[in-house]
């Protein structure tokens, strides 16, 4: 590769990944450049977990293959590990610990100068007005905070990649703010990406660089807002909200509709 060459953040090719006869992924092909926010948006078992768990390391595809900044997750899976912060579907805490010895814990664990360590989370604390809550157990704060406390752990080292699965669920309005902007902050840094999935339309529509919709395994289209809504098809126009192109890629405007006509059914008073 020539030196000049920029290495993708992230490239997947052809991933497959089998649970039994389940096909969570079949021929997944993704590539993020740095100063992306790549947006993965699809319906509940989609593949956006298993792709997320290929990346990071934390799953082995079936085949294919996936490298982070050049370097595989099987081989080099320390290595990889450190050039990513990871915020998962469901916070994994110790939940005995406070934020402050968490921090402290994960900096220990990832051989971080204990004064940058301190420094940054000091200024990501205060941006989402953690520090009153800084020495109380983890068992003891809501859901957001404890969302707050994962973001915060995934970005002490300063990763190259950030990687967030379904980030928005528990914040509330301000904290999605900060949260926006510093996913912004965060992929303007050189050489680094975010990648994201999200149910939440309005997220992927205002925040991403280029959204990517995923669909029984793979990736049924890509683009800006602008490029989707002249792939999609039926009801989605060049006005089209994300919502309505989502549902056209996706083909489930018909089993929306269906759906909507059960529960109206469901819902309506028994006739004798
Ligand atoms: N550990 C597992 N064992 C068996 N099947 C699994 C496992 N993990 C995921 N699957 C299956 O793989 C498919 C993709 O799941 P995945 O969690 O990637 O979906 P998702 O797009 O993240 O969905 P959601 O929006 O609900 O989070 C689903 O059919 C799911 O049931
Ligand atoms: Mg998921």
């Amino acid at each position: 590769m020539a030196a000049s060459e920029t290495i993708p953040v992230i490239e997947a090719w052809d991933v497959r990944k089998d649970y039994g006869d389940i096909h969570a992924l079949s021929g997944l092909n993704l590539r993020v450049m740095p100063g992306e926010i790549y947006g993965l948006l699809g319906p509940n078992g989609a593949g956006k977990s298993t792709i997320i768990k290929i990346i990071t390391g934390l799953a082995e595809a079936t085949s294919g293959g996936v490298k982070v900044l050049g370097l595989s997750p099987e081989d080099s899976p320390v290595e990889v590990k450190s050039k990513i912060g990871y915020v998962p579907e469901t916070t994994m805490l110790y939940e005995s610990l406070s934020p402050r010895d968490f921090f402290e814990f994960i900096a220990s664990v990832r051989h971080l100068d204990k004064r940058v360590a301190d420094d940054r989370v000091t200024k990501l604390s205060a941006a989402f007005g953690l520090q009153e809550y800084y020495d109380s157990p983890i068992a003891t704060l809501s859901m957001g905070t404890k969302q707050k406390v994962t973001l915060i752990a995934a970005l002490i080292h300063e990763p190259s990649l950030l990687v967030l699965d379904e980030p928005l669920n528990g914040l509330d309005a301000k904290s999605g703010r900060i949260f926006k902007d510093l996913i912004s902050l965060h992929a303007q840094r050189p050489g680094c990406a975010v990648l994201f999935s999200t149910h939440i339309m309005e997220v992927a529509e205002h925040l991403c660089t280029r959204i990517g919709v995923i669909y029984k395994g793979r990736i049924v289209a890509e683009g800006s807002l602008d490029e989707l809504r002249s792939k999609a098809t039926g009801a989605a126009g060049p006005q089209a909200t994300l919502e309505e192109v989502f549902l056209s890629l996706t083909h489930e405007q018909e089993e929306v509709a269906e759906t909507v006509k059960a529960l109206r059914d469901a819902f309506s008073p028994a006739t004798a």
